[in-house]
């Protein structure tokens, strides 16, 4: 919008300074250049130039520029040059000769500038116009004046000009053409040389001439001189002077006829403000004659006054004018600077025109958004209000729901302890009877315990979400406490060999702690790290005082999977799942811990450089304890006591995973052990069974080549998912049948597992018999496939088969083809051609078609014989070798055993 104003100012301003500027060049400014060739000691000269100025100043359309050439052509010549160059409009010179200059005055008229000519005349007509009075005319008034007064009989003395320039040679010739007329009258003409040289020459004229009547000379100035030799000589009263040019100042023609000096003067006019009038018609473009005379007449003492008088008061108007002119300036200039000012406000007003059009726009726009936002703001009120009623509503029946499961989880409990006590007392009873029995007792009880735990965790959470936990404080020996919340682990580290140790710098450490929440804490911390720590791995918890800070660290610290960087602020937020974090959880284990640490003012720090890194701080001595919260007996009990060791079987991985030929092979991937254990267990029987906790689980399964594998979904390295896939996917495993067991029973992790190539989705829990025939039944189908295959090693197209396998199957008949004839073709040689181990290859063969590898080659040749033994014309021996039997013999025999007759008889038939 900013932009859109500012532009709209630019256009004004811009609009405002071309208003305001008439420039020179639209056609109405003259320009005129003069060119004087005379310097302005000459007052004949001055007054021209002053006559062109105050015409000129008449004018404002014209730009008048007077260049003085001071007596010299070559200086005339260039400044007409530079008046061409410049393009003036009208150029007027006042020559100095007649030949020089015309050259420079042809060439302005070839370029289309008019030249007008004043005074002295020039030797070309390629001029516009001349301007001037007419010499020869002077000359008859002077010859008729002098003939009158002296009434025909005198003596004459003419002095002409220094050099023959026009307006002398013309003043000569009229002169002469009167006094010639006149028989009495004598004249002598002489030329006058520079002023300087004048005098001494006259004076020996007048000396030569006793009786002389007149002088007339080139002009007053000449004339004036001629009086002083005179003077000198007494006879200035008997000699008339005539002179020309008649200027009206004090040292002027018309003041010497005046003063007595000149008897008279002949009026010579400048036509200085003629020659500017006729600029402006030329540059008018208007017709005006070549030739333009101005009028000239003698003055005398009867006309000397009046003249003096006219030119005085002409004078006088002139230096009004010119006054004028000065005072029309000076108006100009205030003019020129108001105008300016009103330019400069009228921009200012468009200026606060903009703005206040801006400003109504800004308003009106304002107002529209307002509306808008007004309108937004309801519509956001209303949604907030329908979302505070749902919000409510959610919360009444998230309450009605967290209270249905937590009186739920109290129901719980009951049975379950009802469970325990009845499982511990089995468990006496079978004290010394079968080992399978117990076992299951064992499982029986740990994991009533477990789920007892999990409940008892679900409703702590709801009683510290209610904040309605209260410390129940008692001194324990923390060393002594951390041992007994430590064995409740040790069988699961000794069984998953994980190097589990604990130790302390004070074993005698008092802390103050409510027990049962504490136990909660141990239990959950350690839980999480056997969760997250493979086998083998390693676990350790750690006591350590901090004196300086009175406090004492508890480090728990294992070299499981770690947390991602990015996830560690929310690893104590209420459901958290990490996202590396495949195996089921509630997701409340470390947040209650969180809670319970804090509730005794501690707190709890997390850490993940190589596994992760617990550490709980709990404040030392009473000061921070609040003394009503101390108990005297605390009721608290510890689980390590009542949980039971299992009984070590002789299920150990080792020894199950070894695959007996007559038994099938089953890899179960499960990582809960009591889990894996039970099934492993049940089938152990019917199975050659091999365990994985869910690492290495398809290097394993690759190794192994099994003839099924069960798999649990959530895992901690891989999922169910991405090894069922991995599985179907390799050429090597993709034959084998799995067995999808998950604790979610939903659509989509249905779809997943059939997406992933799954051959069956349990549910858990369970039923150990729907798993044993799950099991029974993929087996058998695969049973009969593989009966249907060996006895049509050709037909692999047929449908039974999956599309790697029939891959696989491909892959191999084109490698035997392209080496049937060669009889020392090995299984390895085979096996190395399929970039698989030859154990592999055999499981493979044997899992897909039922029988060993040579046998597979040895059938495929027989059958590649018998097509021969129709379609060929070979003899017998030659299919033999073509085929790739050592020798004849071998194939006879081969094809007997598998067809029942000889080579020789089959073709005969
Ligand atoms: C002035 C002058 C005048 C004369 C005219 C002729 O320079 O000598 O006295 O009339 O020039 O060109």
């Amino acid at each position: 919008m900013l932009r859109k104003l500012s532009f709209i100012i630019s256009i004004c301003y811009l609009f405002l300074l071309c208003s305001c500027n008439q420039t020179t060049k639209d056609g109405k400014n003259i320009s005129i250049g003069f060119s004087q060739s005379i310097s302005e000691d000459d007052s004949w000269r001055k007054s021209m130039d002053n006559t062109m100025t105050v015409e000129a100043s008449l004018h404002p359309e014209i730009d008048l520029t007077i260049y003085n050439a001071n007596n010299s052509t070559k200086k005339q010549i260039q400044d007409i040059e530079r008046m061409i160059d410049n393009h003036m409009d009208v150029i007027i010179v006042a020559p100095y000769g007649s030949d020089s200059i015309v050259p420079v005055i042809e060439k302005a008229a070839k370029k289309g500038i008019p030249v007008i000519i004043v005074d002295r005349k020039v030797n070309t007509s390629n001029y516009t116009s001349f301007l001037g009075a007419d010499n020869v005319e002077v000359g008859h008034i002077a010859g008729k004046y002098i003939v009158s007064m002296s009434k025909a009989k005198a003596t004459i003395l003419e002095i002409k000009a220094t050099t023959a320039i026009s307006p002398s040679v013309e003043r000569s010739l009229g002169f002469k053409q009167i006094i010639d007329q006149y028989p009495n009258i004598k004249k002598k003409s002489i030329s006058a040389p520079d002023l300087a040289a004048l005098n001494d020459k006259l004076s020996k004229v007048l000396d030569s001439m006793p009786n002389l009547d007149y002088i007339f000379a080139f002009n007053d100035i000449i004339a004036l001189q001629a009086w002083d030799v005179a003077k000198q000589k007494g006879r200035e009263k008997s000699i008339k002077f005539i002179g020309i040019d008649g200027l009206n100042d004090p040292n002027g023609g018309i003041q010497a006829v005046k003063d007595g000096k000149l008897t008279a003067t002949i009026l010579y006019p400048t036509g200085g403000s003629e020659a500017i009038k006729l600029a402006i018609k030329l540059a008018n473009k208007e017709v005006v004659a070549k030739n333009n005379t101005l009028n000239t007449i003698l003055i005398d003492s009867l006309n000397a006054d009046i003249m003096s008088n006219q030119f005085d008061r002409i004078t006088i108007q002139q230096s009004n004018i010119e006054l004028q002119q000065k005072a029309i300036k000076e108006q100009e200039k205030k003019y020129l600077t108001l105008y300016n000012l009103i330019k400069l406000l009228s921009f200012l007003l468009v200026v606060i025109l903009c703005l206040g059009l801006f400003s109504i726009y800004s308003v009106v726009s304002i107002k529209k958004k307002k509306k808008l936002l007004e309108e937004t703001n309801s519509k956001i009120i209303q949604q907030r209000n329908e979302i505070e009623k749902f919000v409510e509503k959610l919360e009444e029946s998230n309450e009605s729901k967290i209270n249905f499961f937590t009186g739920i989880s109290h129901e719980f409990k009951t049975p379950l302890t009802l469970i325990l006590s009845s499982v511990e007392s089995l468990h006496d009873e079978f004290k010394n009877k079968s080992h399978s029995v117990k076992k299951d007792l064992d499982i029986m009880y740990n994991n009533s315990l477990r789920l007892l735990r999990l409940i008892n965790q679900l409703l702590d959470f709801r009683k510290v979400e209610d904040k309605k936990f209260t410390l129940k404080l008692s001194k324990n020996n923390l060393w002594k406490f951390s041992v007994n919340m430590f064995k409740e682990f040790k069988r699961e580290a000794k069984k998953r060999k994980i190097n589990y140790t604990i130790d302390t710098d004070n074993e005698e450490l008092e802390v103050y702690f409510d027990a049962n929440l504490m136990d909660k804490v141990y239990y959950n911390l350690l839980s999480n790290c056997f969760k997250f720590t493979p086998d083998g791995g390693r676990i350790e918890i750690k006591i350590s005082q901090e004196k300086n800070k009175g406090l004492v660290k508890i480090n728990f610290k294992d070299s499981g999977i770690g947390i991602p960087e990015k996830e560690i602020n929310q690893i104590f937020s209420p459901f958290f799942q990490g996202s590396n974090n495949y195996r089921n959880g509630s997701g409340i284990g470390l947040n209650l811990s969180k809670n319970f640490v804090d509730l005794h003012e501690g707190s709890i720090e997390v850490n993940s450089v190589n596994g992760a890194e617990f550490s709980v701080y709990l404040k030392l001595g009473d000061n921070h304890i609040d003394v009503s919260k101390i108990i005297k007996d605390s009721d608290y009990v510890s689980d390590s006591e009542n949980e039971y060791e299992y009984l070590e079987t002789e299920l150990t991985p080792s020894t199950e995973s070894l695959i007996t030929e007559n038994k099938h092979s089953i890899l179960i991937i499960e990582d809960n052990v009591d889990l894996q254990d039970f099934i492993a267990t049940k089938l152990k029987e019917d199975y050659s069974v091999t365990r994985c906790n869910g690492t290495k689980a398809i290097e394993m399964a690759l190794e192994l080549m099994p003839d099924i594998v069960v798999c649990d979904l959530n895992l901690p390295e891989k999922n169910g998912f991405e090894i069922c896939e991995a599985l179907k996917t390799n050429m090597i495993t993709s034959h084998i049948p799995v067995i999808i067991l998950t604790a979610t029973d939903d659509d989509n992790t249905y779809i997943k597992s059939l997406e992933v190539g799954a051959d069956l989705f349990l549910t858990k829990p369970f039923n150990l018999k729907v798993l044993k025939q799950s099991i029974k039944g993929l087996l058998f189908n695969r049973e009969k496939l593989r009966y249907y295959y060996t006895n049509n090693i050709d037909k692999i197209e047929s449908d039974g088969l999956s599309l790697i396998e029939k891959e696989f199957l491909n892959k191999i008949n084109l490698i035997l083809e392209k080496h049937l004839d060669d009889s020392s073709f090995s299984v390895e040689e085979l096996a190395g051609k399929l970039s698989i181990s030859r154990v592999q290859l055999y499981r493979k063969v044997k899992a897909v078609l039922g029988i060993g590898v040579s046998d597979y080659i040895n059938n495929f040749r027989l059958e590649k014989a018998k097509e021969l033994l129709t379609t060929s014309t070979m003899n017998i021996s030659e299919i033999a070798y073509s085929c790739g039997f050592a020798s004849p013999n071998y194939f006879s025999t081969a094809f007997k055993t598998k067809y029942d007759m000889t080579p020789k008889d089959f073709r005969n038939n």
